[in-house]
């Protein structure tokens, strides 16, 4: 971000109060702050008592040996059975928990409670017959149907971890969780729908099988849905359809309490470097806080509110805002398979007005392609049942966040810009709609429980009006507590830039505004955010050095009006590719194909340039500065450092004949 647009965002004036109503009937009010602040365990105790609790913990947290946490000591739960049965006991097992609206148009299947509690069991029980012990790790790989919710709870149900993977990741992608993680069984469907297409992911699988088995790791067993009917390979020792086993298994299954720290899921995220990290989440602290943040952010009347996030399940958002907050909270919520302009580009207004959302939760990158596409499509729809809504995974520049609100909720909704990561589990910064005055652009300030400061290089928090790091500076209940077998990473990358202050580092550059209100920057590392999705330089850069032409490659983030930031890759080529006589066209999108391949379609480059040098120091470190004023056609800033300062005018002369 540059410091002019920067400067705009911290004039922007407008502030929107909380409608009268909504803030006389808020679930969480403003003296929420002030009593969170006075007993900070005591707040989280309370939270966790809106859970059910099979044994009560005897310590809310066990910071003892930091940077690793223990919340709700000695507590015990069922995660399913919050999320399902104690809803069912209480008498709301008629109440819709999934409305499923599914990509073809005619599709649509309501879930009550009672029969997601039928279905879950019956996953868990089929999962059991399959071998899946308590502490047995599952790999989940499917489109957004309702199997995929069922799935994921009856791993919770009987203490079996998941890790969800994106079905737009590729086959190496999965390949590599799935090894990682040691799954020892993997559900998947045949396919899902896409843009009027049944769009394979089994055969990504059987590639994925093949990777985890290359390095040492077998999957035991396969188990498929059946979505699209489409043909599939099927091998009779490892393959085994939904419908066979979970079809005929019994919906009564007693649910186990485990402890509170027993690992719930891991959910792969992009870090800085080429691997990406299995970020453990763990069972008591993580419902409380998603739960707690769930009903908090977004003033949730079970009884009353339709909820739709839009994100997939394959995304942490998908995990804490639609799987386990929301169901845990006994929510009525929308479930989408489809994108959000298929068949027609006003399918999720339409989708709000058939079921009457009340609460809308999705990304700026959404909503800056239907600002593109103009008011008259959104204006068809009657979307008066709108109430709040909400943004997440990028800074939602004002105009956006203005158009949101005006456009989308009839200026009557609050906007709650919702700060948080795979990492912390839970929303950790935003407006409270009851409560907060919102100001366009701004995440605003951290929830009541959640210490949030923007720091020096020192770790000095710094005045209003000023930059620095976001970091948290006190243990949180739905914190990682660790990367997936490596504690040693999970110190380096979170813990140690500022060891001695103790504090969480976040990644993200943020600053203060003259009110003390918080604007999220963006990241301060190698770590890009492209469509508000997670996206590293170095695994990018190792993907396309794996390609037998490429001798090297520097990627960079560059700004992008539609997607946040874009992939830009400059490649040097091996000279046997550049040989005389050898015919490069098509060579750029030989590359990008090869990145698709490789991590998937998000990751694609929007541009790569064939470069004869890397800008470098004269200690090897390449400087991606550089490469972001050429991505971003500025003028090229400060070469004196470079070991051979010519560089950058061979790389910008290049860049100017290419396109
Ligand atoms: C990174 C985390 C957590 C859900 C989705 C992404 C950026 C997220 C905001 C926001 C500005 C945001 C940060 C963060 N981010 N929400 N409201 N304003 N930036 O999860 O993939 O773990 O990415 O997304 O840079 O560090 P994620």
């Amino acid at each position: 971000m540059t410091e002019e647009t920067l400067s705009n965002l911290l004039h922007e004036n407008r502030r929107f109060e909380p409608p009268a109503d909504l803030a006389a009937a808020a679930n969480v009010k403003a003296d929420a702050y002030d009593a969170a602040a006075a007993d900070r365990e005591g707040f989280w105790a309370a939270a966790a008592d809106r859970l059910s609790w099979a044994t009560k913990w005897d310590r809310v947290l066990d910071w003892d040996n930091p940077p690793f946490a223990k919340w709700f000591v000695g507590g015990r739960l069922n995660v399913a059975y919050n999320c399902v049965d104690r809803h069912v006991e209480a008498g709301l097992g008629d109440r819709v928990a999934l409305h499923w609206v599914g990509e073809p148009v005619e599709d649509r299947r309501d879930v009550t409670y009672a029969e997601l509690q039928a279905e879950v069991s019956k996953a868990a029980n089929a999962l059991t017959s399959l071998g899946v012990a308590t502490g047995d790790t599952v790999a989940i790989y499917m489109p957004m149907i309702p199997e995929a919710i069922f799935a994921m709870l009856a791993c919770a149900r009987i203490g079996a971890p998941h890790t969800v993977v994106f079905g737009g990741f590729s086959a190496e992608a999965l390949g590599s969780r799935i090894e990682d993680f040691k799954a020892k069984v993997v559900i998947t469907s045949d396919g899902g729908y896409r843009r009027g297409a049944a769009s394979p992911l089994k055969p990504a699988v059987d590639e994925a099988r093949g990777i985890a088995s290359r390095s040492g790791h077998d999957v035991e067993k396969v188990l498929v849905v059946r979505r699209t009917g489409q043909d599939i390979a099927w091998d009779e020792s490892v393959d085994v359809w939904w419908h066979d086993v979970v079809d005929s298994a019994s919906p009564e299954h007693t649910p186990e309490p485990f402890d509170a720290e027993h690992p719930l899921f891991v959910m792969y995220t992009s870090g800085t470097t080429g691997k990406p990290k299995g970020i453990l989440h763990t069972t008591g602290g993580y419902l409380t806080q998603a739960a707690f943040t769930h009903w908090e952010v977004f003033d949730l009347k079970p009884e009353s509110d339709v909820y739709w996030c839009t994100a997939d399940i394959g995304w942490i958002t998908g995990h804490s805002y639609i799987v386990y907050g929301p169901l845990a909270n006994g929510a009525t919520q929308v479930l989408y398979e489809g994108t959000p302009d298929f068949p027609e580009r006003g399918r999720w207004w339409q989708i709000i007005a058939e079921k009457k959302v009340t609460i809308f939760y999705t990304a700026p990158t959404a909503i800056r392609s239907f600002m593109k596409q103009g008011q008259e499509i959104p204006d068809r729809h009657d979307m008066s049942s709108l109430r709040i809504l909400g943004s997440v995974g990028e800074p939602i520049n004002p105009e956006a966040y203005v158009w949101y609100r005006h456009v989308i909720g009839g200026d009557r909704t609050p906007v709650v810009d919702t700060w948080w990561q795979t990492e912390t589990g839970a929303i950790m910064i935003s407006p409270l709609p009851g409560v907060t005055a919102g100001k366009p652009g701004s995440a605003m300030t951290a929830l009541p429980g959640v210490t949030a400061e923007v720091v020096s290089d020192e770790g000095v928090a710094v005045p209003n009006g000023s930059g620095g790091y976001l970091v948290l500076t006190s243990p949180w209940p739905s914190m990682l507590r660790t990367i997936w077998g490596d504690d040693e990473r999970y110190v380096d990358t979170y813990w140690s830039r500022f060891r001695e202050e103790g504090f969480y580092f976040a990644g993200d550059g943020a600053k203060l505004d003259e009110d003390g209100d918080l604007w999220v920057l963006g990241r301060v590392d190698d770590v890009m955010n492209v469509s508000g999705h997670r996206l590293s330089t170095t695994e990018i850069e190792s993907a396309l050095v794996s390609h037998p032409k490429v001798a090297e490659a520097a990627v960079v983030g560059a700004t992008d009006p539609d997607t946040g930031q874009a992939v830009v890759a400059f490649v040097i080529l091996r000279e046997t590719a550049t040989a005389d006589g050898v015919d490069l066209t098509g060579i750029e999108k030989e590359l990008s194909d090869h990145v698709r391949s490789q991590i998937g379609p998000i990751a694609k480059p929007r541009q790569i340039m064939i470069v004869p040098e890397l800008p470098k120091t004269r200690s090897g470190k390449i400087m991606r500065r550089l490469l972001r004023d050429v991505a971003e056609k500025r003028e090229v800033g400060d070469t004196t450092t470079l070991a051979d300062s010519s560089i950058m005018e061979l790389i910008s002369a290049g860049q100017a004949t290419s396109t």
